[in-house]
């Protein structure tokens, strides 16, 4: 995509135009309609037009202007979150005109400032994203033919100067986006871990553990997980050290795997394929330590990423099988298909003991649960540390990625008790996200953690939100990349 700034409008392609209540146009949509003989208020008079955030209006073949098309679109005037409107706005179009003809867009926006100028631009990027590089026959109306963004406005320097840290997070949810589409296949622990090492070019320090590294370090709960697998399984770290030397760095960790079937206790064959999508939480946060090494963070942040493949074979671990995690504490397996939380409480461990962390916050496509609980509306939060907590709100609710957070407690910490070892990998029947959260504090002692239960939200069959993809959404990216900005940054 060729993105330009400039305060001349280029009229060749769509000419786009905001308006924020039926009554409330915009100064360019005002320029616009004295041009077109009145065409902008005629068309918002003949359609359910109300300006609402996201509304996209057409008009092909205009008078009065050179341009192909002249798109109204709504921006909304009552937000209590004005960048995320004009993001949905930017996102809109760029929806409805991706395989229109059009090979730009010109966004008139005349003196709106820089910040939302920009957040255009990034909604506009967040809506063009497609996974369409396996499909050899898709027709050629199909394909994408928007090549050009431009922002026609008096901010145009300081637009530009704040979508280059918008583009490097765009790039970020892209990554993301690109690692939970690809089957299972092709994103493997091994292929996931090649890709990982290639994120040193942007200035990431990669260390990427192997299956024997992890066994002397005592990881048999990561390892237990992978055993079934042809695949090696991995621990990919990435580090980043754009903060003061010296100052504890924040660890994000993330489940990967890369495909899970269930393991002996095999899922039902229907829907299965979903499972190629479990490395969600690796992908939200390798996104993000993509976006923040782009934009050069001012924070100290590690992301650790575990990555295995769940296979059911005869070295695969069996249910009732006791393992020893690499804090010592021992698990007895009652359900092979409970395997996030035993990638995660090694991975965990490994950030913990080697990196001192101030905070730890782990992401995890963890339990089928949270979706019951809170559908695909919001991610599920647990912590230890309400400062933490209230942070990660924040970030969820300032990005547009929202959490809800839900309650730990010892009521819940007794139902993965077991007499045949220090815990089983699973509770009783209900409550089966807080017991998985409470199954993972059990490995964090006092560090201030949080655990972000995403299996509603890293994909979705339809899209929710112009700014998502068709189905896996790069969720955990924006909300990780703005809670380092809001509390971790000066
Ligand atoms: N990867 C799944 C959770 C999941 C389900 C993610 C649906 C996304 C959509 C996880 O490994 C799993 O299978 N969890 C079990 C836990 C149970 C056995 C205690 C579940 O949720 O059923
Ligand atoms: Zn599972
Ligand atoms: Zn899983």
């Amino acid at each position: 995509m060729k993105i330009e700034f400039t305060n001349t409008i280029d009229q060749t392609g769509a000419v786009c135009v905001a308006v924020y209540a039926k009554n409330k146009t915009s100064s360019a949509a005002d320029v616009m309609d004295t041009a077109t003989d009145g065409m902008v208020r005629k068309a918002i008079a003949s359609a359910r037009f109300t300006g609402k955030a996201g509304q996209v209006l057409e008009v092909l073949a205009p008078s009065g202007v050179k341009a192909d098309r002249v798109i109204i679109a709504g921006v909304g005037s009552q937000q209590d979150n004005m960048e995320q409107a004009w993001e949905s706005f930017g996102a809109g179009v760029m929806q409805k005109l991706i395989t229109s003809g059009v090979s730009a867009i010109t966004f008139v926006v005349g003196a709106l400032d820089g910040a939302h100028a920009a957040r255009i631009v990034f909604g506009a990027m967040l809506a063009a994203y497609r996974f369409d590089q396996h499909r050899t026959t898709l027709s050629d109306d199909k394909k994408p033919s928007v090549t050009h963004i431009r922002i026609a406005g008096e901010q145009h320097a300081s637009a530009k100067q704040q979508y280059a840290a918008l583009h490097e997070l765009a790039q970020g949810v892209y990554l993301a986006r690109d690692l939970v589409s690809e089957p299972g296949n092709i994103v493997n622990p091994e292929s996931f871990a090649a890709r990982v090492q290639q994120l040193e070019v942007h200035g990431l320090e990669i260390e990427i553990l192997n299956e024997k590294d992890m066994a002397k370090l005592g990881m048999h709960s990561l390892l237990s997980v992978g055993a079934g697998s042809n695949y090696g399984s991995k621990l990919a770290i990435m580090k980043w050290s754009g903060g003061k030397k010296g100052d504890a760095p924040v660890v994000l960790v993330g489940k990967g795997v890369t495909f899970d079937t269930g393991g002996i206790s095999l899922k039902p064959s229907n829907g299965m394929w979903d499972m190629k999508g479990d490395m969600g939480g690796a992908a939200a946060v390798t996104g993000a330590m993509r976006a923040l090494a782009g934009r050069k963070a001012n924070a100290n942040v590690i992301g650790i990423v575990g990555l295995v493949e769940n296979m059911p074979d005869a070295a695969a671990t069996r249910p009732g099988d006791i393992i020893t995690s690499a804090n010592g504490q021992t698990i007895e397996v009652q359900n092979t298909d409970a395997e996030g939380r035993l990638v995660l409480v090694d991975a965990l461990w490994y950030g913990i003991t080697s990196f001192k962390p101030c905070r730890i916050i782990d992401l995890a496509t963890l339990t089928g649960a949270i979706i019951v609980s809170l559908g695909q509306e919001n991610g599920g939060l647990f912590s230890n540390d309400d400062s933490l907590a209230n942070d990660l709100s924040a970030a969820g609710a300032a990005s547009g990625e929202p959490l809800w957070r839900l309650p730990l407690g010892s009521g819940y910490d007794k139902l993965i008790d077991t007499p045949n070892a220090d815990m089983k990998n699973i509770g009783g029947a209900g409550a089966g996200s807080i017991t998985a959260a409470q199954f993972l504090q059990r490995f964090v002692g006092d560090v201030p953690w949080a655990h972000l239960d995403i299996a509603g939200m890293a994909w979705k069959d339809k899209r929710a939100d112009p700014r998502e993809s068709v189905w896996a959404t790069g969720f955990g990216v924006r909300l990780l990349e703005r809670f380092i900005s809001l509390s971790h940054e000066d």
